[in-house]
């Protein structure tokens, strides 16, 4: 028996060493330990022996046991090290990887012409000034001349609001804004939102504006003339041609509408221009002495001119897309291409 001891420790060590992974070693420590094991087996055939021989093998079996238990848990503990050694290496990040590139976004279409027509303002020395969307009766339309009995404010599908104002329907009522807070000089531009009833290829209810005021002593039509050229020229090529169309508007005086060759044919006419080579991009004047008289200005004192255009409408002249509506139903897809 004591020899069979000493076998089983050998072989349990030997066989220790060839073990490599957790799994295998469990099922060895079956093969030994377990009900069934080698060592359990001789432990259990020592009830045959002698009094005599019993104390010491009994000693020599726990012996063995100690040395095998021993060398089972050094054996365990270097595999588990080995094992998360591993699982450290497949896991590990390499630093050196270049990293995710973050999504940058960019301006929308109708804000990079809105910024382009801004710059080439300020160049010529507007200023930009805001005002709110939110409108009275008085800013949209009395002090610009356009009582409520005035046939103009038909033109205008204005969305009012149950407190009985009214989203503004132009930009033109900041004119009035600032006006009342500065005396002339004024030089401004006033970009921004304005608001119609109104839905169609060509129009959608929220649309943008860039409306102009100058405001001076011996202000001329002709600078008014100038300044829109330049503009026009800067914005859509210097081959290109403006006209002035006389027109009507309550708070200019006299009034006219600004045509650009067409910049699809270069006026030759063609589908774009309804083959008549020219295309309305805004409307102007000399400022009305009715609204100077509406913000305390002595219309003998001062003259200025105004302007306004519609920033979507130039957005297209670039662009060239056959649905406005498109601007705004924010499909990435679309707005990516700009
Ligand atoms: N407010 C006008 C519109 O929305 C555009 C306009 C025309 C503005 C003539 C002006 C102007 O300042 O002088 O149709």
């Amino acid at each position: 028996m004591k020899e069979e001891l000493q076998k089983i420790q050998q072989e349990g060590l030997e066989a220790l060493q060839q073990v490599s992974t957790l799994k295998d070693l469990e099922s060895l420590r079956i093969d030994f330990f377990g009900r069934k094991g080698k060592l359990t087996d001789v432990m259990k055939g020592m009830g045959n022996l002698s009094q005599d021989e019993r104390p010491i093998i009994g000693k020599l079996a726990n012996d063995v046991r100690t040395v095998l238990t021993d060398a089972f848990d050094t054996t365990k503990h270097t595999l588990e090290q080995k094992q998360q050694e591993q699982q450290l290496m497949a896991e590990a990040i390499d630093v050196t990887l270049p990293g995710r590139k973050p999504a940058y976004g960019k301006a929308h279409p109708v804000m990079q012409t809105l910024d382009r027509i801004e710059s080439i303002f300020n160049q010529m020395g507007f200023q930009a000034v805001t005002g709110p969307e939110i409108e009275t009766d008085h800013y949209n339309f009395d002090a610009l001349n356009t009582p409520s009995d005035h046939p103009a404010r038909d033109l205008h599908d204005t969305f009012y609001l149950t407190d009985g104002n009214l989203l503004r329907t132009h930009t033109s009522p900041v004119q009035i804004r600032v006006m009342e807070k500065q005396t002339p000089p004024i030089r401004i531009i006033v970009p921004g939102k304005a608001y119609r009833v109104d839905y169609d290829v060509s129009h959608t209810p929220m649309f943008h504006q860039v409306e102009g005021l100058l405001v001076d002593k011996h202000v001329t039509f002709s600078e008014l003339k100038g300044v829109l050229v330049s503009f026009a020229k800067q914005m859509f090529g210097d081959q290109t041609q403006m006209r002035f169309r006389p027109h009507f508007f309550p708070f200019t005086e006299p009034s006219a509408e600004a045509d650009i060759s067409c910049t699809v044919c270069q006026g030759k006419g063609c589908r774009s221009c309804g083959h008549t080579g020219w295309i309305e991009i805004l409307g102007a004047g000399a400022v009305d002495p009715e609204v100077f008289r509406a913000v305390n200005y002595d219309p003998e004192e001062v003259t200025g001119f105004a302007f306004g255009m519609g920033v979507e409408r130039i957005a297209n002249l670039q662009f060239r897309i056959p649905d406005i509506r498109t601007f705004y139903e924010n499909d990435l897809r679309f707005l990516r291409q700009f």
